[in-house]
């Protein structure tokens, strides 16, 4: 049984369909029209479910496009070698690419179907918890510049997401708990039932439970539908999804990407959230527990790396995307379920913050 999820952008809106073996109904892929279909996927999924997907277009003119594995594959680089491949194949606009894998695949596929001959139709089938959850929804397409991670991209929807819930099966544990920092980020930046059901629920979500799971997908996605519906672009509310996301990203830049992935360093960066709140007065001391609570029995760091400095955070967060006018933005919570971006905050909590994490 799958549950459908519907993104409510007017003529660019899209279903999200979720649950286990989605890859091989037919019935969702049928719903593709083109008569050329690339389906784009790296060496570590292409070999786990590549076939399943190019079997449901064997009377189409269908090809795989299989990069390495690796954040590092999200380049300009990477973007060219698939135009290129795009247009000796004679790949016409009435095309429609397939991104199979995690975010790195998304994120390379969206953007590269945003720019091919103005536009083609795109499709996100997402194999990561992580990208089921987040990165598969709400159209940012990018690639990354040896300056700035996601500095080159676009605002592109694609045409439908097919979220399957077996792909976890091969999912390392490491990568499947990256997926639930952000699903427990939903929680507590604007839906205080989902958070109380997470509590109750994350040792069935650690367990894999498919029915808990498909249930935690959808409510993340429609929470992220609602919010990506009331601010597409980014120009206000949106940022709200970056909660903990300002420190995560001074934490990864700080010990170089790699060392943690993406969704600990946001875990790490939620409980210096929920400090920070916690030092404003807006969320108690027992608020702050609840939430590392959580992300420990998630499998997440809730610690930062020992021996960096205040300073060091600083210089990171001042270059963040979120600020203006040289203030620092962040994230904070008024209340669990109650999140909130500002900068109106007393810089020495800030720093305060930072020295109780260094
Ligand atoms: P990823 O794409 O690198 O996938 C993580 C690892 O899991 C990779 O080694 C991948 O090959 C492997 N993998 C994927 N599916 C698998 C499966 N079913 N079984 C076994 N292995 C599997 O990383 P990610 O965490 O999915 O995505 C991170 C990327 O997403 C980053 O580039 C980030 O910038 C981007 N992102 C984008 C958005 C957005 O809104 N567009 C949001 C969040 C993150
Ligand atoms: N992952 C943040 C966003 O989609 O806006």
């Amino acid at each position: 049984m799958l549950d459908t999820v519907e993104v409510d952008l007017g003529d660019r809106s899209y279903p999200i369909h979720i649950g286990a073996d989605a890859l091989a109904d037919r019935n969702l892929w049928e719903r593709i029209e083109s008569r050329q279909v690339v389906i784009v996927s790296n060496e570590v999924v292409a070999p786990l479910y590549l076939d399943q997907v190019c079997q449901h277009f064997s009377d189409r003119d269908c090809f795989p496009y299989v990069i390495a594995d690796g954040e590092a594959e999200k380049n300009l680089g990477s973007f060219e070698k698939l135009m290129g491949t795009l247009l000796e194949q004679r790949v016409d606009r009435s095309a429609t690419l397939v991104a199979l894998g995690g975010g790195v695949v998304g994120d390379l596929t969206g953007f590269a179907a945003a720019c091919y001959q103005r536009g083609i139709a795109y499709v996100q089938a997402p194999t990561t918890l992580l990208a089921q959850v987040d990165s598969s929804v709400g159209g940012k397409t990018a690639v990354n510049h040896p300056l700035g991670k996601n500095m080159i991209g676009a605002f592109y929807q694609p045409q439908m997401v097919i979220a399957d819930t077996s792909v976890f099966d091969t999912l390392p544990d490491r990568e499947f708990a990256a997926g639930l920092a952000e699903i427990i980020k939903y929680g507590l930046i604007r839906d205080s039932d989902f958070l109380s059901w997470l509590e109750e629920n994350l040792g069935a979500l650690v367990q894999r439970d498919n029915d808990a799971l498909r249930f935690a997908i959808r409510r993340s996605c429609e929470n992220k539908a609602e919010v990506v519906t009331a601010d597409e672009r980014e120009s206000g509310s949106r940022a709200l999804l970056n909660l903990g996301h300002t420190f995560g990203h001074a934490i990864e830049t700080i010990q170089g990407y790699g060392e943690y992935l993406h969704g600990e360093a946001v875990a790490i960066g939620m409980v210096m959230a929920a400090r920070m709140s916690a030092r404003c007065g807006w969320i108690s001391g027992d608020d702050v527990d609840r939430v590392c609570q959580m992300l420990l029995a998630a499998g997440l760091p809730t610690v930062a790396p020992a021996g960096v400095s205040p300073d060091q955070y600083l210089e990171v967060m001042s270059r963040d995307k979120k600020n203006t006018g040289g203030d620092i933005r962040l994230v904070l919570l008024k209340s669990l379920g109650n999140a909130f971006v500002t900068s109106d905050y007393d810089a020495s909590l800030l720093h305060d913050t930072l020295v109780e994490t260094g």
